[in-house]
């Protein structure tokens, strides 16, 4: 696929962004196939997921270069400019998620929060199973929220089908690869953007943090 010719190789998205992504991307799917008959490992999955969504949230804010939320969420003038060129058959460049793009990292994050928010608290129909909450509300609550799960997957599913879309879109119609960067990190753009990662400490402390709190939910914040 065609690359920008001169120029620089960089490293665009660091470990933690590409762990976190391709750890989403199999246990969302293992979360699906569990959903029907597997719910102790459907609630096991999940609490990997909340600790993956959290510890991206936190790196979205803590972390350095292409992962941090401030270098890729634009206001509504950049993504109308941005939308309005995008049928050019040219190479993108972006350094990271462009601005279309950006609305969709956000909404996927969104609605996954949803959908291990109302996890925690759903009941099924003979209140036999459930989230490690849903003592803490009432049987019709925890069904409604069992509703809104189930709605909630709907949409993660429709908005997967819309984010693979858009990446064979650029690997065909624009001849970029996304994927390669997103699995080896490297990507050849036509300048520097002078990137900078964020100390090790900041990665632990939000590792820790971020599992901290996936524990504390499995347990029911019972301890
Ligand atoms: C359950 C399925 C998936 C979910 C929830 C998901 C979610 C996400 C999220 C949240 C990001 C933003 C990354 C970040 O900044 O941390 C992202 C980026 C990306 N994903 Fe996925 N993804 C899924 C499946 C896939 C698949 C199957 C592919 C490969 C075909 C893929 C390729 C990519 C690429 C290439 C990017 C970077 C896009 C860019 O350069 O702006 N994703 N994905
Ligand atoms: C991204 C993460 C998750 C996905 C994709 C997901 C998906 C699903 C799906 C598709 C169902 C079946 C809905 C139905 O047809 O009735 C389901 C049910 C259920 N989920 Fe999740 N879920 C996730 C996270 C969680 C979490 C974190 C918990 C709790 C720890 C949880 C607990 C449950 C329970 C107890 C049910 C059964 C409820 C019922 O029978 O109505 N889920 N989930």
């Amino acid at each position: 696929m065609a690359e920008p010719a001169g120029g620089v190789r960089i490293k665009l998205w660091d470990g933690p962004v590409r762990i976190v992504h391709w750890l989403l991307v199999i246990l969302i799917a293992f979360s699906w196939w569990s959903s029907e008959d597997h719910l102790n490992w459907h609630r096991w999955s999940g609490y990997a997921i909340i600790g993956l969504v959290l510890f991206r949230i936190y790196w979205g804010f803590a972390g350095g270069g292409a992962a941090r939320f401030a270098s890729f969420v634009k206001g509504p003038r950049a993504i109308a400019a941005y939308a309005a060129k995008i049928g050019r058959r040219d190479v993108a460049t972006t350094p990271g998620h462009n601005p279309l793009g950006a609305i969709s990292v956000l909404a996927l994050l969104a609605v996954l929060l949803v959908q291990v928010g109302t996890g925690l608290f759903v009941v099924d129909i003979d209140a036999f199973e459930g989230g490690p909450l849903s003592d803490r509300v009432s049987y019709d609550t925890g069904r409604a929220l069992a509703q809104i799960h189930e709605l909630s997957f709907r949409a993660l599913q429709a908005l997967v089908v819309l984010h693979v879309g858009a990446v064979l879109f650029y690997a065909i119609w624009k001849r970029t690869n996304l994927i390669g960067p997103m699995i080896t990190g490297q990507r050849t753009l036509p300048t520097d953007p002078g990137f900078k990662g964020a100390p090790l400490w900041r990665l632990a402390a939000g590792v820790v943090l971020a599992a901290a709190i996936a524990w504390a939910l499995s347990k029911g914040l019972r301890f």
